[in-house]
């Protein structure tokens, strides 16, 4: 049987990405999916697409509400939606931190709060966090982003910890260099790209495929006792340090 036969799923940033990869991946395993996002998905994305702004809590709220009116329940939240920053403090405007923890990590906040009463009545919901390797360890010139993803793995505890006795699990993924559109300056700094791929143990970068079935690990009954945790997809990133060039 599919292992998301049956089941709602929910993906905001569904329109590329990592999202996108689980919106394919979830629905190739049974669930009906909705995309949510403010970009537009493309042509061949299965399910259905909304459109959503993740600040926007009125429209959090009247989205969630539809979802549950056209299918009945909902049994999955991924939070994709998210954007790159670039900069130290004294390089970053109040106006840039706010917007990136406002979709970083407030969206997450607003998705998860308008999913829960839902889930609370059914005693069953599966949320899943796209935090990041950045989260759980800093980077250089990355203050706000790397502030928006700490804020995430405390949400996913906090979330675990208070909705827990609801049967409801809470999760999150911190993925390392992963190769999609957020990515791409990263790919056009040749030196760059092959230095950062290499800090990972497996020598190379990821694809979003790849954080897609850990997420759906996390999504299915088979993560029933799960929950509260930050999960690295990160090749080995967090690990540490080599100081060596890989053996050969
Ligand atoms: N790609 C990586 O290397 C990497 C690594 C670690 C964590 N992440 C995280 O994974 C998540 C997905 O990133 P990605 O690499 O797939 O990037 P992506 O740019 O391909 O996808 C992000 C999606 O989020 C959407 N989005 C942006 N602002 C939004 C808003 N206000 N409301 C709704 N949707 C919005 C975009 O339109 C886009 O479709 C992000 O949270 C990102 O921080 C990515």
């Amino acid at each position: 049987m599919a292992r998301l036969q049956d089941k709602v799923a929910v993906v905001t940033g569904g329109a590329s990405g990592i999202g996108l990869a689980c919106v394919r991946r979830f629905s190739a395993e049974g669930a009906q999916v909705v995309s949510l996002d403010v970009g537009q998905a493309p042509a061949d994305c299965p399910g259905l697409f909304m459109t959503l702004d993740v600040r926007d809590e009125e429209q959090v709220r009247q989205v969630m509400h539809e979802v549950v009116q056209r299918f009945g329940r909902l049994d999955v939240l991924v939070n994709a939606a998210g954007i790159a920053s670039h900069g130290s403090v004294t390089a970053t405007s109040t106006a840039d931190w706010q917007r990136v923890l406002d979709i970083n990590l407030t969206g997450s906040m607003l998705t998860s709060k308008h999913v829960l009463g839902q889930m609370q009545a059914q005693r069953s919901g599966s949320i899943i966090n796209i935090g990041s390797i950045f989260g759980l360890q800093g980077c250089d010139g990355n203050v706000a982003y790397n502030v928006s993803k700490g804020g995430i793995n405390q949400l996913t505890r906090s979330l675990a910890i208070d909705y827990g006795h609801a049967n409801i699990r809470v999760n999150g993924l911190c993925p390392g260099l992963i190769e999609t559109p957020m990515t791409h300056m990263v790919r056009e700094q040749q030196a760059f790209h092959d230095f950062f791929a290499s800090q990972h143990m497996l020598s190379r970068s990821g694809q979003p495929e790849e954080v897609a079935n850990v997420a759906l690990f996390l999504a299915s009954d088979e993560a029933s006792f799960v929950s509260g945790q930050m999960i690295a997809v990160d090749g080995g990133f967090s690990a540490g340090r080599r100081f060596a060039p890989p053996a050969a």
